[in-house]
């Protein structure tokens, strides 16, 4: 069993003995095996690991995007296992926000437009003075009214961010946020996504493959074959990138 616990004010989101299988016989892949893992609340996760290691297996099952095959999932206090759809599609509208590497925003709508999003599907009416901390912080507020396709893609993904963070969910999730972005855009959202953190006691996990941008996070978990194999704390480039290469290592040798 691979555990992580870290002194915890609240927990936001918990994975315990999680496992996930895909498919059966020659086509059986445990993509996630016995993971025990906890999200602490107003923490920034980023989790790392080679390409197949269960990285966006791990989030999408403890964003309740996809089933787990075993163990539990707990957002807050509530299990997902024990919701049904319908309360299950509640809590993800209410409780987690999802950034996608590719943005998936609407091409038709505003940048405003694409924030609330959600909320106009779910009939419910954004918190005014949040929306605008929110827009404040992700820097766009003279951009509100563009498309788009008139928005750099750093600006694309920002918008992506503040849809996450428009609802206030208790935890955001975030799968190679910077993946198509350059470094400078890149930096722009990561910065973004740490002030909510700082600024506004958000909970982040966000998958990665960039040393730099694992530094903006609180805490770094390594994955490898389904597991958490090591976790390090008040992570640097530096500090990340010297761990990274001691598991090439041992991947060589073994
Ligand atoms: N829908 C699926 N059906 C079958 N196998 C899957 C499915 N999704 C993922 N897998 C397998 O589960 C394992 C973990 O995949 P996952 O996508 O979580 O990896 P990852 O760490 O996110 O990798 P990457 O860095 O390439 O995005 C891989 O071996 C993958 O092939
Ligand atoms: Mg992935």
């Amino acid at each position: 069993m691979t555990t992580s616990t870290l002194d915890l004010t609240g927990t936001a989101a918990r994975a315990v003995h999680l496992s996930k299988v895909y498919g059966t016989g020659d086509t059986r892949v445990v993509a996630l095996d016995d993971v025990s893992v906890d999200f602490a609340t107003g923490q920034y996760t980023a989790i790392m690991g080679p390409s197949g290691s269960g990285k966006s297996t791990l989030m999408h099952c403890v964003a309740g995007l996809d089933d787990a095959t075993g163990g539990s999932i707990l957002i807050g206090d509530t299990d997902l296992t024990s919701l049904n759809d319908k309360a299950l599609t509640r809590l993800r509208r209410d409780k987690i926000g999802f950034i996608f590497q590719s943005f998936n925003l609407l091409p038709t709508l505003t940048a405003l437009e694409n924030i609330t999003l959600p909320m106009d599907i779910a009939g419910r009416k954004p918190d005014k003075e949040w929306l605008d901390t929110v827009i404040d912080t992700v820097g766009l507020r003279d951009r509100l009214g563009h498309k788009p396709t008139q928005l750099s893609g750093g600006q694309q993904q920002r918008v992506a961010c503040a849809r996450a963070l428009a609802s206030r969910p208790q935890i955001v999730f975030a799968d190679e946020p910077t993946g198509n972005l350059d470094s400078r855009a890149g930096a722009e959202v990561l910065g973004f996504l740490r002030r909510s953190v700082r600024e506004m006691g958000q909970t982040i996990v966000m998958v990665t493959h960039d040393p730099v941008a694992a530094a903006y996070a609180d805490r770094v978990l390594f994955l490898a074959d389904g597991r958490v194999v090591d976790e390090m704390a008040a992570p640097t480039a530096e500090s990340v990138l010297e761990r990274m290469k001691q598991f090439d290592g041992l991947g060589r040798r073994s």
